[in-house]
C-alpha cells in the first residue's frame, strides 16, 4: 500500500514520540526496597503485601525495581520465611489468574533475603545494589529502608544507613519508621533528636496507618469537594458533637510486654485518633494536595486544643490484664497493672469554629465489637409540627443529621462515608468510591442505611498499602512529620502524667461489659454513667473509704478548718463561695473575688463554671492574687489558668475582669513600667477600702502563698499593695498582691490538696507569725474572717 507523504511524516513522528516516551520510562531509574525486620509479624501481615501491591501498580510504568528483605534471622531461616510469605500474596479480585501468577514469579525473582546486622553488612549492601545497578546499566531512582524493628534497634541501623547505605547523588533516600515513636513528651523529643541527627525532615516518613484508611484518607478531599455544601455546618453553631472511636474485640495478650509500657492513650489515642481528630478539626487549606499548607493547619488545631485534666478521661482494664501480665512477664502473684485498655477522654477546641463542641475519643480492648468511624453529629434546629407518621422518611429536617467517615469493620464491614439525606448529596471522587448498595435491615447509628447517601470504596485496600504507594509517590502528607509528633506528645503528655496512678476502672470484657463503661459528660468532665461504690481494685489495706468521712470541721492555727475527700471540699468550697458572692452582692451590689493561680484551684474553677447557676457573675469582678511573668498567652500565666477553666465558661462582663499588668511596653515585669503601682491604683478606685470580699490562696510546700516567697521580704510588710517579687522556682519573676493588702480582706480561703502538701501543713500548724521565714504563717485578715480548706490527704496525709 503506498501512503501519502504527510501520513509517512506523520507515522515517523509517533514512532519517535513512542520511542522517547519508552526512552522516558527506562530513564526514570530503580527503586530498591529494604525492608528491615522482613520476618516479623508486621512484614508478614501487611507490609510484604503492600509492596507486592506497589509492584502490581507500577509495573511497566518505567521504574525497576528489587526488593531486599532484612532481618537478624540467619540467612537459611530468612529465606524459607520469605519464600513461603511470598508464595502466599494476593492480586486484585478482578485480575486474571495467569497474570496474577505471573507477576508474582516476577516480584518473587525481584526479591531476596538478607542477613544484616553489622555496619559492614550494610555496606555490603550499598556495594550490591551499586553493582547490580551497574550491571544492568540502571539509573538508580532511589532506596526506601523501612524500620519494622522495635523503637531500641533505630539509631543503630539509622548510623549505618547514614554512613553507608545513601544512595549517590541524585536519586532520593527514604526511611519509613512505625510506631512507638517515644513514650511521652521528653522521650519523642530525644528520639527525634538523634534520627534528626541522621536524616533530613524530608527523608523520614513516619507511618500512621490509619492515615492509609480510605475513610481516613478521605476526610479531607470529602471536606474539600463539598466546601459549598459543609461552609456553614462545620462549626460550633452546627455540630454537636464530633466522636471518634475504635473499638476492638481483641485484647492484648500475646503483647503484654509493649502493652504494659504503652497503653491504650499511647497505643491508640496520642496518634491514630488524634490524627483523625486533627483532619476533622483543622481549617481547611486552599490546596489540600500542599503537605506543608496540610502541616501548617493541622499544627493550628493542635494549638487550640485546650489542654486535658484528669477529669477529662474515664479509664477501664478488662479483667484479665493482669493476669496476662503476670503470666507473659513472670510477676509475682500480688502484681496488679494500673494499664488502662479502655479510655474514653473528652475533648475541646479553643477557637471561634469549634468552642463548646466536645470531641469524644475513645477506644478499647476486649471490647463487645470492632469497629471504627468518626462521626459528626449535628444540632437539630428544626421543630416539625407534623405527626411523625407525615415526616417524609429520609428527608425530614426533624431526623438526626449526621455525617460518618466509616473507618471499617463493624456492621458495615467495609470502609464507608455516610451523610444523611436530609443534609445535603455529598460529591464522592466516582472513580474510586460507588454508593453502597441497599441492605434494607441494616441501621446505622440509629438510622436505617437508606437514610444515608452511602458511599464505599471502588476497591477496598489496606492501609499499608495506600501507605507504602504514597512514600514511593514522595507524598508526605499522609505521614507524621517531627511537628506533628511533638505537638501531639506535648498535648498528651500531662494527662498521661496525671493519670500514671489512677486505677482503671475493670471490665469483664466482651458483650458482658453491659454499661460499665458508659459515660457522660458535663462541661469539661467526663465521668462513667454508672457509679461503682466498690473498686475492685482493692486499695491499701486501712485507707478509709470516702464513706467513712463526712466534711470534717475543725480548726487549724485557731481558724476554722474545712476537711473532705477532694470532691466534697471543692464542692463545699464552691458553695461558700457563692454563698459570699450572693450576700455581697445583695448588700453591695458587686462581688470582689481574688483568685490565686497553680493547679489546685482548676477543680474549683471547674465547678464553679459547671455547677453553679446561681452565681452571681454579672457582679463579679476577678481579680488575680499573683501572676507570673509571662505573656497572659503562655500556658503558664495564671490568668491563662482562669480563662480556660472558668472566664470562657462564664458570663463575667469584660471589664469586670482584671488581669495582673505583667506585660507592659513588649517587656515584662520592668519595674520603671509600674505595672504593680498601675494594679493597685486599679483596686483602690474599685474595691471600697481596697479590701476584696474573698481572697482565695493556696499553700506551697515551702510555705509560700500568692507569689510571697520564705526569705524574700518583698511584700511582707509595709504600704504596698501589689509588689514585684522573685521565685526560688521558674519562671522566677512573680506579680503579688501584699500580705497586707490580702488581710484586709473580709475573707480569705486556704485551699491545700494532696499528700505532697503533708509535711508543710503539719510544720504551718505548729508556728507563730514568722512570715519572714512561712509567708502564709502571716495571713490573719485583720477585721475578715480566714477558713482553711484541706482535703484529707493534705490534712491527715
Ligand atoms: C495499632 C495498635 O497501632 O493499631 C494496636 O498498636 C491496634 O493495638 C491496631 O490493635 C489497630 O489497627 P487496625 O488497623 O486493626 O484498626
Amino acid at each position: 500500500m503506498k501512503l501519502p507523504g504527510w501520513w509517512k511524516m506523520l507515522v515517523v513522528a509517533m514512532c519517535m514520540a513512542l520511542l522517547a516516551c519508552l526512552q522516558a520510562q527506562e530513564l526514570q531509574g530503580h527503586v530498591s526496597i529494604i525492608l528491615l525486620g522482613a520476618t516479623g509479624d508486621l512484614a508478614k501481615k501487611y507490609l510484604w503485601q503492600g509492596l507486592f501491591q506497589l509492584y502490581l501498580d507500577e509495573v511497566g510504568k518505567g521504574y525497576s525495581f528489587s526488593f531486599h528483605g532484612a532481618a537478624l534471622t540467619s540467612t537459611k531461616q530468612g529465606q524459607e520465611f520469605i519464600a513461603k510469605v511470598l508464595e502466599s500474596l494476593s492480586c486484585p479480585e478482578d485480575m486474571a489468574p495467569g497474570r496474577c501468577a505471573e507477576l508474582r514469579g516476577q516480584f518473587q525473582q525481584l526479591s531476596q533475603y538478607r542477613h544484616l546486622r553489622t555496619s559492614e553488612d550494610y555496606m555490603a549492601l550499598s556495594k550490591d545494589i551499586e553493582a547490580q545497578l551497574q550491571h544492568k546499566g540502571l539509573q538508580e531512582a532511589g532506596r526506601i529502608f523501612y524500620f519494622s524493628v522495635p523503637p531500641f534497634a533505630y539509631a543503630d541501623i539509622a548510623r549505618n544507613i547514614n554512613s553507608s547505605c545513601r544512595p549517590g547523588p541524585g536519586a532520593w533516600l527514604r526511611v519509613v519508621l512505625e510506631k512507638p515513636f517515644g513514650h511521652d513528651r521528653l522521650s519523642a523529643q530525644q528520639l527525634a533528636t538523634e534520627l534528626g541527627s541522621f536524616f533530613q525532615e524530608k527523608e523520614m516518613y513516619r507511618v500512621d496507618h490509619y492515615l492509609g484508611k480510605q475513610a481516613v484518607a478521605q476526610i479531607l478531599p470529602f471536606r474539600d469537594q463539598n466546601r459549598k455544601a459543609l461552609d456553614g455546618l462545620w462549626n460550633r453553631h452546627h455540630v454537636e458533637r464530633v466522636e471518634i472511636i475504635m473499638k476492638e474485640t481483641v485484647d492484648a495478650e500475646g503483647r503484654t510486654s509493649f502493652y504494659e509500657e504503652y497503653g491504650v492513650i499511647r497505643d491508640v489515642l496520642q496518634n491514630h485518633l488524634t490524627e483523625v481528630l486533627t483532619l476533622v478539626a483543622m481549617e481547611l487549606p486552599h490546596n489540600i494536595s500542599s503537605s506543608e499548607a496540610v502541616l501548617r493547619h493541622k499544627l493550628q488545631a493542635f494549638r487550640a486544643l485546650r489542654g486535658l485534666q484528669k477529669g477529662s478521661a474515664v479509664l477501664g482494664q478488662y479483667q484479665a490484664y493482669s493476669e496476662q501480665v503476670r503470666r507473659e512477664q513472670r510477676k509475682p502473684d500480688s502484681f496488679r497493672s494500673l494499664t488502662p485498655t479502655f479510655a474514653g477522654i473528652l475533648v475541646h477546641m479553643d477557637n471561634l469554629r469549634w468552642e463548646g463542641v466536645p470531641f469524644l475519643l475513645m477506644s478499647g480492648k476486649a471490647l463487645d465489637e470492632r469497629v471504627g468511624y468518626v462521626r459528626i453529629l449535628f444540632r437539630n434546629q428544626a421543630y416539625c409540627a407534623q405527626n411523625e407518621k407525615r415526616w417524609v422518611a429520609d428527608q425530614s429536617q426533624c431526623l438526626p443529621r449526621q455525617i460518618v467517615f466509616y473507618i471499617g469493620h463493624g456492621e458495615l464491614g467495609s470502609p464507608a462515608v455516610l451523610v444523611s439525606r436530609n443534609l445535603f448529596r455529598p460529591s464522592l471522587p466516582s472513580k474510586s468510591w460507588k454508593e453502597v448498595e441497599g441492605r434494607p435491615r441494616l441501621h446505622l447509628f440509629g438510622r436505617p442505611l437508606s437514610d444515608y447517601y452511602a458511599y464505599s470504596p471502588v476497591r477496598e485496600q489496606d492501609a499499608y498499602s495506600v501507605l507504602i504507594s504514597h512514600i514511593f509517590h514522595g507524598r508526605k502528607d499522609s505521614f507524621i512529620t517531627t511537628e506533628n509528633l511533638l505537638a501531639s506528645w506535648v498535648f498528651w503528655t500531662p494527662l498521661l502524667d496525671s493519670l500514671a496512678h489512677e486505677v482503671p476502672r475493670l471490665y469483664p470484657g466482651g458483650a458482658e461489659n453491659g454499661h460499665l463503661l458508659d459515660f457522660e459528660f458535663s462541661g469539661t468532665q467526663l465521668r462513667f454513667s454508672q457509679q461503682q461504690l466498690e473498686q475492685l481494685v482493692p486499695g491499701p489495706g486501712s485507707a478509709p473509704k470516702p464513706s467513712d468521712f463526712q466534711v470534717l470541721q475543725a480548726k487549724y492555727r485557731e481558724s476554722p478548718l474545712i476537711s473532705a475527700w477532694p470532691e466534697e471540699l471543692i464542692a463545699k468550697l464552691a458553695e461558700d463561695i457563692e454563698a459570699t458572692a450572693v450576700r455581697a452582692v445583695q448588700r453591695f451590689g458587686e462581688f470582689h473575688l481574688a483568685l490565686s493561680g497553680g493547679s489546685s484551684p482548676v477543680p474549683l474553677f471547674e465547678q464553679l463554671a459547671t455547677r453553679h447557676y446561681g452565681f452571681p457573675w454579672a457582679h463579679t469582678h476577678l481579680w488575680l492574687v499573683d501572676e507570673r511573668c509571662v505573656p497572659l498567652r503562655d500556658p503558664e500565666s495564671n490568668f491563662q489558668g482562669l480563662q480556660a477553666h472558668l472566664l470562657q465558661h462564664v458570663r463575667v462582663p469584660h471589664y469586670n475582669v482584671h488581669p495582673m499588668p505583667v506585660h507592659l511596653h513588649q517587656r515584662l515585669c520592668a519595674e520603671e513600667d509600674r505595672g504593680a503601682q498601675m494594679y493597685a491604683s486599679e483596686i483602690s478606685a474599685l474595691v471600697t477600702n481596697s479590701s476584696f470580699d474573698l481572697v482565695l490562696l493556696g499553700m506551697g510546700m515551702d510555705g509560700h502563698t500568692a507569689s510571697l516567697f520564705p526569705q524574700s521580704p518583698a511584700g511582707l510588710e509595709g504600704t504596698q499593695l501589689v509588689v514585684l517579687t522573685r521565685s526560688p522556682s521558674k519562671p522566677h519573676e512573680r506579680m503579688s498582691l501584699s500580705l497586707p493588702l490580702i488581710n484586709r480582706a473580709h475573707k480569705v480561703a486556704v485551699l491545700v490538696m494532696g499528700r505532697m502538701k503533708r509535711e508543710i501543713t503539719m510544720l504551718v500548724s505548729r508556728v507563730g507569725h514568722e512570715p519572714k521565714k512561712w509567708p502564709i504563717s502571716g495571713v490573719l485578715p485583720s477585721s475578715g474572717q480566714l477558713v482553711w480548706y484541706m482535703d484529707y490527704e493534705a490534712f491527715l496525709g
